[in-house]
This record gives structure tokens, sequence and C-alpha cells, in this order.
């Protein structure tokens, strides 16, 4: 069978935030990007200043309009820092947007060229979830710093690198009774499946609960897990993440390490905070793991709270930021798999408590 959606992988995060120098610094000095390139007024862009940070194969751009009529600026009232933008790399941005919409894609933007001395760029945007989008990214004719109005950066430090290699999923919250819909919409669209289908029973605590279901293109390139919230005797994280961005929208990125153990240290010692996991927890996955399998020193994951989880194909080392800006929101995973194509169900219960306590303090459980 052709593929006739093919994706080559994800081309950029694009974040809507309230200070993109502000964002910038703290994507530079805390988790080890270098800021390669940077738009705004010096260079004739009127209307926003964009910072573009790579590290590994990750690319990030931090976006900030300059006045209140800017789109930018509203987006960011309404919903707080957040991702705005998930973008694909594909081979044929036309192409991509023209079946995207013929199979029932709300379009965003028509394909689009932008040129400049360094070759083509061709884009062309879908709607997602809430008022998040999908930018379809042909830059094999460009060779310039990510997109023509965007000039390499003189004045930045170079950062130190985490280790960060790749985005390895990303997931997004959607409304009660949404998830279903937005699993179709990825199946339909981009011609998805269904990799795991997480239900309450499986991801709940004593108080909250969500579903979550992962669509995946085939190759493990991109992994999209959806959650909706589910009843639950307190308010559940999803839910609570809802209220504070006021619509659907992106819950947390997983960027991939080979080295956990390193990347968590530098970024702990940049001021990265983390989840907090009881000793109670490593106490647990003494037996509860078979550890002839997995190469990996307990004492050394305990004292910096990685946790680890294993199934039939492997194992994963993984561990969750709190929020990264003011409201409860957007919030990052680092993971390091070796095998598995899980997403760490067995820490779900350890990781659910952790949240909660912190909900808790928000005075939001
Ligand atoms: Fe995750």
């Amino acid at each position: 069978m052709t593929d006739l959606m093919p994706i080559l992988g994800y081309d950029a995060l694009e974040f809507y935030v309230g200070n993109a120098r502000q964002a910038a610094h703290y994507y530079r000095t805390a988790f080890g990007f270098q800021v390669v390139g940077y738009a705004g007024p010096e260079h004739g862009v009127r209307d926003r200043c964009s910072y573009v940070l790579e590290q590994g194969g990750l690319r990030f751009v931090m976006t900030a309009g300059l006045g209140p009529e800017s789109e930018i600026v509203q987006h960011q009232a309404l919903h707080g820092d957040g991702v705005k933008d998930v973008a694909f790399a594909v081979p044929d941005a036309e192409e991509a947007f023209r079946v995207a919409v013929e199979r029932g894609a709300e379009p965003h933007r028509e394909p689009y060229v932008d040129e400049d001395e360094h070759g083509k760029l061709i884009r062309s945007a879908i709607k997602a979830y809430g008022e998040t989008i999908h930018t379809f990214v042909d830059r094999s004719n460009y060779e310039g710093v990510y997109a023509p109005g965007y000039k390499p950066t003189r004045h930045q430090q170079p950062g130190e690198s985490t280790g960060l290699q790749y985005v390895d999923h990303v997931v997004c919250n959607v409304d009660l009774g949404d998830m279903d819909k937005w699993a179709a919409y990825y199946a339909n669209i981009m011609g998805f499946t269904q990799l795991h289908h997480f239900d309450d029973e499986a991801i709940s605590t004593e108080y909250t609960a969500l579903m979550s279901k992962v669509l995946w293109d085939g190759t493990g390139r991109i992994k999209l897990p959806i959650n909706e919230p589910a009843q639950g005797k307190k308010k559940s994280q999803i839910e609570e993440y809802l209220d504070f961005y006021r619509a659907p929208g992106v819950q947390h990125m997983a960027l991939a390490t080979d080295d956990i153990v390193q990347t968590v240290k530098a970024m702990r010692a940049n001021g990265v905070r983390f989840l907090t996991t009881p000793p109670t927890y490593y106490e647990d996955l003494k037996t509860r793991l078979d550890w002839s399998t997995i190469d990996a020193d307990l004492d050394q994951l305990a004292e910096l709270g990685i946790l680890v989880d294993q199934d039939d194909e492997g194992y994963l080392l993984q561990i969750f930021t709190k929020s990264v800006q003011d409201r409860p929101t957007v919030f990052y995973e680092v993971i390091e798999r070796h095998g598995s194509l899980g997403f760490g169900v067995g820490n779900f219960q350890a990781l659910f408590e952790a949240i909660e306590r912190d909900q808790a303090e928000r005075g939001n459980l």
C-alpha cells in the first residue's frame, strides 16, 4: 500500500509565549538548547519575535507577539504559554495538505512558499485539537536557518547540551468524550493506527482517572497519545489542565536521551524541577521487575527520581518535570528506551500520586 500521507518526523514544536526572549533563555540554560535563529523587528518582522532553539534532532521555536492586537498575544492571554504548532516534516507540503483536507481535515493555511537567498520553503497547515495546528513543512529546497525571515543569532551564548536527542511522543489532552473523535482524526487523516489503549481501570488512583489512546505512524517516528478525563472522586489532572489551558492542547512532550542519568543530573543542576517519587516506589521495583535484563543502577535512579518500567519488548527509564510555566499545563518527560514501545503504564500509579500531591498543594484537587 502506498502511503498517501508520508511523514518524515517532527519538523518543529512552536510555542506561543508571553516573553520569547526569556523563554529562549530558559530552554538554553535549563534544557541545554542552542539558540540558532531569530526573527523580529530587527529583520523586518514587525508583529512578533521568534527564537529557534535546537539540540540533537530537536527543534523548538519560541514566539511572542508585540501588542494586544496580535493573535499570538491573545492566544497567550487565553491559554498561557503553550504549544501552538506541532509541525511535521513531509516530502510534499502541497500534497500533504490536499490529502489531509480531502480526508476531512479543517484547513488552517493553504500551501504557501517563502523564499530567500537560501532557497525555497513550502508549508501548509491544518487545524488539530483546540487551537493547536499541524504545519506540513517541506524544507528539501531550503538551506537557511529555519525559515526565510530568520537570521542566525549573534548575541546568544552557546547552551551546554543535556543530551536530549529527539521528540519521542507528544501528548494532548482533549475534552471529556472526545478521545475517540481525535483518535479517528489521526487514523482517517494521517493514516495512523492505534498502538495502545489505556482505560480508566489501568489509569486511576483513589481519586482521579483518565483514559488514553496512543496513535502512531507505524514506524515509531510519530507517537501521539490522546488523553481524556474520566470520572473520579476528585478533579483529574486532565481536568485541571483543561481548566487552566481553557482548551484542549499539548499536555507533555517526551524528549529522548540515550543517557537519562546524565541528562537528568544536568537538568537538575540547571534548575529544572521534577516530580518526586517516594522511596517505597524503589522498594517495590526490586521485586516487581526482572532486573537480569535491566542495565541500570537502582540507587542512582532512586537518587535522581527516575522511574523504570518493563514489558515483553524491553524496558524504559522515564521522569517527568513539573509544569514549566505558571499555569499547571505543559510539562516534559525525559525518556530512555531499551526495546520497550510502552509509555510506563507500570508507573502510572506512582506518577499520578505524585501529580496529585502537587495538585493538592495548588488547591486544585
Ligand atoms: Fe509520556
